[in-house]
């Protein structure tokens, strides 16, 4: 049986509802991951009551409490290193993150979006799919980077749904896509089946042969982010 001991720490980034983080919660969490931060954008959101739900930290970093965006992100990435996160997921996190603090996960912040990017990218992407006008609908798990929605794909699920006309009931249908894919992707992530490769970064190694475990922490771990900080680049 898996100790509790090999499992990857995460922390998942919320905005809303947080229905994302509750099936990370009913899946993966306690058995190949350990959800051990729950940091929302906004106060009072369902997403704080399910992490509270289950025991889970959570702490809530709004922009309007700190100078500017940067300032935010470095006491999220200080609070999130303090809890031990070694991939940071974005479900339902609806600000951007800054290049110094993806420099503090290197290759281990991955976001869950409903279309089948690159098309649709941003906020409003299952509206935007419908004005304009598609027949097939669908969710990305992809990795983060410095753009709105541009990073290395890592997986993505399509729907047909020709006759649809309305926003929620596409959503409705997304759901369970995104409910399936980001538990797997997480799986993959701590399993060490998915790293981006250096040499082709749009194509993540996504495949069965775990990356040789050479440093016992996870394959973008630790000693990237501390030779980013000793740097003063955190
Ligand atoms: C999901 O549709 C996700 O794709 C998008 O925001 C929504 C979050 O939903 N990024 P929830 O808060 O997980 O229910």
């Amino acid at each position: 049986m898996r100790r509790v001991a090999d499992s990857l720490p995460i922390a998942v980034l919320v905005s809303g509802t947080g229905t994302n983080l509750q099936a990370l919660l009913d899946t993966v969490h306690g058995s190949e991951a350990q959800i051990v931060a729950v940091a929302s954008s906004i106060a009072d959101v369902p997403a704080l009551a399910r992490a509270a739900e289950r025991d889970v930290p959570s702490a809530v970093f709004t922009r309007g409490d700190y100078p500017d965006r940067a300032a935010r992100d470095d006491a999220l990435a200080d609070w999130l290193d303090e809890r031990g996160a070694r991939l940071v997921v974005l479900a339902g996190y609806m600000e951007l993150l800054g290049s110094a603090f993806l420099r503090r996960f290197p290759g281990a912040v991955i976001n869950v979006h409903p279309s089948l990017l690159p098309a649709f990218a941003g906020i409003r992407a299952v509206a935007q799919a419908l004005e304009y006008g598609v027949a097939v609908f669908g969710v990305t798990v992809h990795f983060v980077d410095d753009g709105v929605d541009t990073g290395p794909v890592i997986m993505q699920r399509a729907v047909e749904l020709p006759y649809a006309r309305d926003e929620d009931e596409v959503l409705r249908a997304l759901r369970p896509l995104e409910h399936a894919l980001l538990p797997e992707a997480v799986r993959m992530f701590a399993r060490r089946e998915l790293v981006i490769d250096p040499s082709d970064p749009r194509h993540p190694r996504r495949g069965p042969t775990p990356v040789p475990d050479t440093s016992a922490d996870w394959p973008t771990g630790l000693r990237a982010r501390r030779s980013a900080s000793d740097a003063g680049e955190g």
